[in-house]
């Protein structure tokens, strides 16, 4: 008899963690329909891997930060409708206009410093691995909306140039060029977003 009951614990337990590991996965589809009409189609949408689960984009990250600021218990896929605002170039919203962040300047610098400053004593290797990388952000860089305060032709102008310089580099590296070229081409690079900093500075002066 005492047997049995333990037996049939253990059914219990197994069965309590299934259903519970069940109610977990089936919270998460939701928010795909929920946010529908923001866009969604699958977990993509604000995760990075089409299972869902670790690892997010932008949005997802957005909505994780939105659940702190606001102390909330839970996501609200219903923030989206400010977070949509804010990522596209509709009506400038308020704190943006205020703000100095520009994400993809970060991530630009990012792959920068990783590379710049091993390359300045002699290691081209971080280079050499992450020239595609580098290329491709200042795509993006390029593409994005930067902050109001930023959005001037004179900025723009050092950002082509900036974008047109990495791609070049990409190129170099991806055709072997010499360590001395490609020393050449990060130490030029590494100035000219120096120059967009400068510029950067110079607008975030003339709006004190
Ligand atoms: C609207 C955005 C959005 C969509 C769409 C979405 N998720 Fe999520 N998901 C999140 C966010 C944000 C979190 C983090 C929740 C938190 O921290 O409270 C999360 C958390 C999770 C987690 C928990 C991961 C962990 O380690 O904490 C799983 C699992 C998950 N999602 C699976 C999915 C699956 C599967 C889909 C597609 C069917 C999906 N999600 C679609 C935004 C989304």
């Amino acid at each position: 008899m005492k047997h049995n009951y333990f037996k049939s614990g253990i059914v219990i337990a197994l069965l309590a963690v299934f259903s519970l590991l069940a109610i977990q996965s089936e919270a998460y589809p939701p928010f795909v329909r929920q946010s529908a009409k923001f866009g969604a189609k699958d977990c993509t949408f604000c995760h990075t891997e089409p299972q869902g689960g670790e690892g997010w984009n932008e949005r997802g990250k957005w909505l994780m930060a939105e659940k702190t600021k606001r102390n909330a218990d839970s996501i609200n896929v219903e923030w989206l409708s400010e977070y949509d605002s804010n990522a596209t170039a509709a009506p400038a919203n308020k704190t943006e206009d205020k703000g100095d962040k520009w994400a993809e300047l970060e991530s630009y610098h990012e792959i920068m410093s990783q590379t710049f400053h091993p390359a300045e004593e002699g290691n081209l290797k971080p280079i050499r691995s992450q020239a595609g990388e580098l290329a491709a952000r200042a795509q993006k860089w390029l593409d994005s909306k930067p902050p109001l305060m930023y959005g001037v032709p004179s900025i723009k102008a050092i950002l082509v140039k900036l974008n047109a310089e990495s791609k070049a580099l990409a190129e170099l590296v991806n055709k072997n060029g010499s360590d001395e070229d490609v020393k050449k081409s990060i130490t030029a690079l590494h100035d000219r977003f120096h120059e967009i900093i400068g510029a950067c500075r110079v607008e975030k002066e003339k709006k004190k």
